[in-house]
């Protein structure tokens, strides 16, 4: 079983998402050992409670938007869940902060991000926003391993997602959302079930 740690912000679809997951037994090598939320009121945490998962809160006001100090805490709480640096996965579903360069390195390839664009295009805050403002025609979601600069990481799976002339932020974010919510089970499903190989930046399955 690899255990994994969630780190939320905020609604936590996609945390309910790999929730459901597992308890569809999609996902049968891996139990969710602990939520754990920077901001008090984060609805991710109403729904790890929901499911049974533990949740730690760990309010980050007033703190950098990376910051050493705060991570420490945060890799203490993972480690005391028994998300370890060699064995555990760390998932940041909708994580609003940056994690420092000493956070990516002790769990190299270990932790995984979603991201709403076809990244490289669009890193950053307001993906989708960015997305319809450049008038691309195509645009989607990327689930990657986090590597020490933000939304940039190894791809493990992309969606794409056609822009349609009538859609806003919130439409368009809908429709990605929903392929999000199948690609980061999946990219977690070939994760914990040792589906995946690296040849530098690439990604690659195991056959
Ligand atoms: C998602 O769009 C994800 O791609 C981005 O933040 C959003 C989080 O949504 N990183 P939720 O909290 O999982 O509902």
């Amino acid at each position: 079983m690899v255990p994994i740690g969630v780190l939320a912000s905020g609604r936590g679809s996609n945390l309910d998402a790999l929730l459901d997951a597992i308890d569809n037994r999609y996902l049968t090598k891996c139990e969710i050992r602990i939520v754990i939320s920077n901001r008090p009121n984060a609805p991710a945490l109403d729904i790890a409670r929901k499911h049974h998962v533990q949740t730690i809160t760990m309010d980050d006001k007033g703190v950098p938007k990376k910051n050493w100090d705060y991570d420490q805490k945060t890799i203490a709480a993972l480690k005391s869940h028994g998300v370890l640096p060699k064995e555990g996965l760390i998932v940041l579903a909708g994580y609003m902060r940056i994690l420092s360069e000493q956070f990516v390195d002790l769990y190299p390839r270990r932790i995984i991000n979603v991201h709403p664009a076809l990244l490289p295009s669009f890193p950053g805050l307001e993906a989708q926003k960015q997305a319809l403002d450049h008038g691309v025609k195509v645009t989607g979601c990327t689930v990657h391993l986090v590597d020490r600069e933000v939304d940039h990481g190894p791809i493990i799976l992309q969606t794409a997602v056609a822009i349609r002339d009538d859609d806003t932020v919130e439409t368009l974010s809908s429709r990605i959302l929903r392929e999000e919510h199948r690609i980061l089970p999946e990219a977690i499903r070939l994760f914990t079930e040792d589906q995946l190989r690296f040849e530098g930046r690439r990604v690659l399955f195991k056959s």
